[in-house]
């Protein structure tokens, strides 16, 4: 079962209080961060935007995800967890809350790209069911010029019941 919790984060919606610590969190450990523009733009579009944050004790972000609509699709543009508060369940709680939000939103299919290099989080995806469905060549290229190819993944079933049996129901 998939766990739609992690008992030390609350999930809630991004908001413009948020943009400083995201930026910081993502400076550790996405290799192109988003601009502080790009940031505000997608909170500024909530009808095909949803931007989550998971909020630690203290009630700071320690983790983020973000979904971006296109027709019937759900988008994941970005996940991503501070390094010290890793491998405890909170990247999978933060897409469990795209998926959840996916479902909500009518959506049938979610997609994304990830680096073939990132293990992590291809681990991640598979665990609910995203399946590999292409590479795309050199799609990253970093601010040294290095480029990276990404794999593709989609689900196709997010409007299946089946689908949402997987998830573990929350007790709160
Ligand atoms: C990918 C990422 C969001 C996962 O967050 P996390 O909170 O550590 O993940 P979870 O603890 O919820 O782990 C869920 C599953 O992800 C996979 N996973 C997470 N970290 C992993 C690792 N270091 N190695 C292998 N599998 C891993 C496992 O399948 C894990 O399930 P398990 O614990 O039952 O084995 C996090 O590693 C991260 O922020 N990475 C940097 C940013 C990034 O690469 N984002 C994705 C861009 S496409």
């Amino acid at each position: 079962m998939i766990p739609v919790a992690a008992p030390q984060v609350v999930l809630r919606p991004m908001g413009e209080c948020d943009v400083d610590a995201v930026r910081a969190l993502d400076a550790l450990v996405q290799p192109t961060p988003w601009s502080e523009t790009f940031l505000r733009d997608q909170l500024a579009d909530a009808k095909t935007r949803t931007l989550l944050v998971a909020e630690g004790a203290d009630g700071a972000p320690v983790g983020h995800a973000a979904l971006m609509v296109v027709a019937d699709e759900g988008h994941v543009t970005s996940i991503a967890v501070d390094p010290t508060h890793q491998r405890r369940g909170i990247g999978a709680c933060l897409l469990a809350g795209l998926c959840r939000d996916a479902r909500a939103r009518g959506l049938s299919s979610m997609t994304l790209e990830v680096r073939t290099s990132n293990a992590a989080a291809i681990s991640l995806y598979r665990r609910f069911g995203f399946a590999p469905a292409g590479v795309r060549p050199a799609y990253y290229t970093d601010a040294d010029g290095t480029t990276t190819d990404a794999l593709v993944m989609w689900i196709h079933d997010v409007d299946d019941p089946a689908f949402d049996e997987q998830f573990e129901k929350d007790q709160s």
